[in-house]
């Protein structure tokens, strides 16, 4: 765990020369650690950098606030995802991150980050897996995403994602060019192993595909 760069993280380094990059982003209430084992399952070899949100909310970490349950700060949220891509530049230079090879994974808060720095920072990310993300907000103009996948896993019965908010996301991604995978699951706000095997298949072959 290190507290420099901007944001208490920590950083794995890859297994060997073709591993892609994950950048973890936790859910409400997670840190640092959170996803460090979903990472793995994912790639056994990838490197890790995992930042813990900034944001406090009744002392749960998040990565940007929130007024209520799915209405987000949205000043706030840009602000935060400028900060996190200030972050993911940094450590790319510090720790030789390869930039066509670092995925985003984000669960729930973190996938919504996730999907606003890629509507904010388009080209910072060569693509992402956005576990129970929402629309972050909607742009005024379509970011250039021409064919960075993206792999989007909702919940059929999640009580916090509605169906037609999970739709406008793929779409508006879509819009920009992004190779969306809508991948809808049987359950509600939780992951389940199905979906982080069906992740992990998607990963292999999108990372193939940059090589
Ligand atoms: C959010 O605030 O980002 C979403 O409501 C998901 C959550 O963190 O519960």
């Amino acid at each position: 765990m290190t507290e420099n760069l901007g944001f208490v993280h920590r950083f794995v380094p890859a297994g060997d020369e073709s591993a892609p990059a994950l950048l973890l982003l936790h859910g409400t209430g997670g840190d640092e650690n959170d996803l460090l084992s979903v990472g793995r399952m994912l790639d056994e070899r990838a490197a890790l950098l995992s930042p813990r949100g900034r944001v406090l909310e009744h002392g749960m970490p998040r990565f940007f606030r929130r007024l209520a349950e799915g209405v987000f700060d949205e000043e706030d949220l840009r602000e935060r995802t400028h900060e996190l891509a200030e972050f993911v530049e940094a450590a790319v230079n510090e720790y030789g991150i390869d930039p066509r090879r670092l995925f985003a994974v984000g669960f729930s808060n973190g996938a919504n980050i996730a999907a606003s720095l890629l509507l904010l920072h388009p080209g910072l990310l060569a693509g992402a897996v956005l576990l129970r993300a929402m629309t972050p907000f909607e742009p005024e103009t379509t970011p250039d995403l021409s064919g960075t996948p993206v792999y989007l896993a909702a919940g059929r019965s999640d009580p916090i994602v509605p169906a037609e908010n999970t739709e406008r996301l793929a779409e508006l991604l879509q819009e920009a060019g992004a190779e969306v995978t809508l991948d809808w699951q049987p359950g509600g706000h939780g992951i389940g192993p199905a979906e982080i095997e069906a992740a992990r298949d998607w990963l292999t072959n999108a990372v193939a595909r940059m090589s």
